[in-house]
């Protein structure tokens, strides 16, 4: 048993106060980078205007003889590279690697200050999130840091996906979820072999008409990832975090790219991974409100001006339930706008 009032306390004496609210913050894309690949590190000065977030990963896709150097790495760009307004995450390696006691110790204690969020591979329920959380906090009291470092969990085992609203729930630091596909699709022995995206034998077919059953049928693909995609919005909406959908792996394909990433965005996730610039400005276009449904937005919310009663806007009726969701949409749009320094309407530089 815990008393509610504990659970804002600090897990370390000495360590900042958890946060009570998750600010939002506009976080469109998550863009990897592999902090041991001196290349991309060169281009960070350029990009870091061009996403909402970066992120330097320790962990998958970081070769084995690499991952000191990528730790090194991440601490030098934190300290040493000017990313501007634009916040820097890390991914570390799983909490039964052999890495993950050095990167957590390291990160926070030589760059603590300049880390946002520390984002968790293959959590598979809340005594990891517990695990991290305390010791954050004995770290973040050895450093002396003025703000608390925020989590975020990858949901991407089956254990995972069957806990997540616990996950959610496990500490006031947790920042948000993100869709992990490709280690959730072999956790889960899904006959996949991608990262992310859908797979042709995923699909529904039309009905035979009058028992012809070889005649051609309509079929249509359907989205593997809408299942989990809507338990991990309201597990997140539960917590007041933020849900985001993870990497879509074929580069090429930034079509299917864009359809995924909007499925996710229309469920209600705020961002996606992207691995390569060719996604970026996927994500800007799919998650930042279109100009035209901001402007419906604010058809509705301004005829209905408190939210109470009914009116009919081009024979669609609108109530409190449609004020609201155009309400959450501006805030939305405000959000993305701020970050861009655009009007919420999408304009350069003009007043909302
Ligand atoms: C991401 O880490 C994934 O496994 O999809
Ligand atoms: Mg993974």
């Amino acid at each position: 048993m815990r008393s509610p009032r504990d659970f804002f306390l600090p897990l370390a004496i000495g360590a900042p106060e958890p946060p009570r609210v998750i600010p939002p913050l506009a976080s469109r894309m998550i863009h990897f980078f592999d902090p041991s690949n001196a290349r991309m590190v060169g281009k960070l000065p350029a990009l870091a205007p061009t996403v909402d977030v970066l992120l330097g990963n320790l962990e998958d896709a970081v070769e084995i003889d690499n991952k000191e150097a990528a730790r090194a790495g991440l601490v030098e760009v934190a300290l040493t590279v000017d990313l501007g307004t634009t916040s820097l995450w890390a991914r570390v390696n799983a909490l039964d690697s052999p890495w993950i006691l050095d990167d957590l110790t390291d990160l926070v204690l030589q760059a603590g200050e300049q880390i946002d969020v520390l984002m968790l591979p293959k959590i598979q329920g809340p005594e990891d999130i517990h695990y991290v959380d305390r010791l954050v906090a004995q770290l973040e009291a050895r450093a002396g840091l003025s703000r608390p470092i925020l989590l975020h969990a990858i949901l991407e085992t089956a254990r995972g996906v069957a806990n997540v609203e616990e996950i959610c729930l496990a500490s006031p630091r947790l920042q948000g979820v993100s869709l992990g596909p490709a280690d959730l699709a072999a956790d889960r022995e899904m006959k996949t072999t991608n990262v992310g995206g859908g797979h042709p034998g995923y699909l529904v077919r039309a009905d035979a008409v009058n028992g012809e059953y070889d005649a051609p049928r309509v079929t249509a693909q359907q989205d593997l990832w809408h299942y989990t995609v809507a338990r991990m919005v309201d597990a997140c909406r539960l917590a007041g975090i933020q849900p985001y959908y993870g990497p879509f792996g074929d580069i090429t394909d930034v079509l299917a790219c864009e359809d995924q990433f909007r499925n996710a965005y229309v469920m209600g996730c705020v961002g996606a991974w992207t691995l390569h610039p060719k996604q970026i400005e996927v994500a800007r276009t799919v998650f930042t409100p279109d100009p035209d449904q901001v402007a419906w937005a604010r058809r509705v919310v301004e005829a209905l001006v408190d939210g109470a009663g009914a009116v009919m806007i081009d024979g669609k009726m609108q109530d409190d339930a449609s004020y609201k969701q155009c309400q959450k949409i501006l805030a939305f749009a405000d959000l993305v706008a701020a970050r861009d320094g655009t009007s919420r309407d999408g304009a350069a530089g003009s007043e909302g």
